[in-house]
């Protein structure tokens, strides 16, 4: 089963292994609370949605805005983007000044409009330059730097291992990599024997992603790559629950499966949350998302999930899915698939 041993990042110990993965659009501080909420204790570390280097060193209010976090949220990890070197030292800075406990540079987002910048996946074409970049950053930072890649940016031109070998050398203190190539986006699966080898070829710690969406998948993929850790993306915006799935798995219990009634008291949470954060139009737009994406397995749930889809308001939202609350137990199932 998952590995129960904490990974350390510099001197930060990270206790269970299991990281929130960077999700733009999704982790915010909004998420990022309600999934430790919904996995207490079994969160090891959130990593927030990139942030543009750009825009933090041209004083964009909106990229200021997504480096708040709350005080209950340590360990946390910020992650940057950018193709330049002396704005990607001083957007580190910036980030430090935060309080947060780990700086992350994205090294695999395969958006054009971020590679065409020399920044995201692009910087796997140029490891050179990455490696000054890294060893620039590292001098100015006194809390961890990580470093977050894909395995490489085709079939063609896989070097996922050269790179974590640089990457340590150059001071990073841990590397997550996602076992896809830039070219696959998100197509096919995760290859976790590449994830493997750079296991093997490294004494930093190594934190795999890709498919993990069940404690089954989770222990599979540990099996196969020997990671340290497993970083977790989309299996956590179906089912914020899933943190608490693997650790209780570890442990040898069974976790119960998250009720209806359960999934509705999260997304109110959920609402709550945003609302600190966004104006009403962002909050419902988001909360619409995740009632979508959680509300699945039982009976009327695809008449519910059409229903949500179509409400303009998280006060309609939350009203349509009060219906539902207080099933039967026998409907109450379990996470199932829709
Ligand atoms: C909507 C979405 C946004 C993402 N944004 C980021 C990001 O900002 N930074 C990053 O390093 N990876 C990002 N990723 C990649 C994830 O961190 C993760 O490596 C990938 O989704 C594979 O893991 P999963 O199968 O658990 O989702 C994103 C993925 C998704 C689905």
């Amino acid at each position: 089963m998952v590995s129960e041993k904490p990974l350390s990042i510099g001197s930060l110990r990270i206790d269970p292994p299991l990281v929130l993965a960077p999700m733009s659009g999704v982790t915010d501080m909004a998420f990022r609370r309600l999934v430790r909420e919904c996995s207490p204790g079994a969160v090891g570390l959130v990593v927030s949605e990139f942030i543009s280097i750009e825009g933090l060193t041209r004083n964009d209010l909106r990229s200021h805005r997504m480096l708040r976090f709350h005080p209950d949220e340590h360990p946390i990890s910020i992650q940057i983007f950018g193709g330049e070197i002396d704005r990607m030292v001083e957007a580190a800075a910036i980030v430090q000044q935060t309080g947060v406990d780990v700086v992350d540079i994205n090294c695999g987002c395969p958006v054009p409009k971020v590679v065409k910048r020399g920044g995201g996946a692009e910087l796997l074409r140029r490891v050179q330059h990455l490696e000054r970049m890294l060893r620039a950053v590292r001098r100015e930072l006194s809390v961890p730097l990580t470093l977050k890649f894909r395995t490489g940016w085709d079939e063609e031109s896989i070097n996922c291992v050269e790179v974590a070998q640089m990457a340590e050398a150059a001071g990073v203190a841990m590397v997550m990599v996602h076992g896809r190539t830039r070219v696959q986006l998100y197509t096919g699966s995760a290859d976790w024997e590449l994830i493997g080898a750079v296991k093997q070829a490294v004494g930093i710690p190594v934190v795999g992603s890709g498919d993990v969406t069940s404690a089954a998948a989770a222990h599979e993929r540990l099996a196969i790559s020997g990671a340290d850790g497993l970083a977790i993306g989309r299996g956590a915006m179906e089912n914020p629950w899933l943190f608490g799935e693997i650790a209780a798995a570890v442990a040898g219990d069974t976790h119960p499966a998250s009720t209806v009634d359960g999934r509705i008291a999260a997304l109110r949470r959920y609402r709550a949350l945003l609302d600190e954060q966004y104006p009403e139009k962002v909050t419902s737009a988001r909360l619409r998302g995740m009632a979508c994406r959680t509300l699945k397995g039982f009976p009327g749930s695809a008449a519910l999930r059409e229903a949500v889809s179509r409400t303009r308001s998280s006060d309609d939202l939350l009203a349509i899915v009060a219906g539902f609350e207080a099933l039967p137990p026998a409907q109450q199932s379990a996470r199932t698939a829709a």
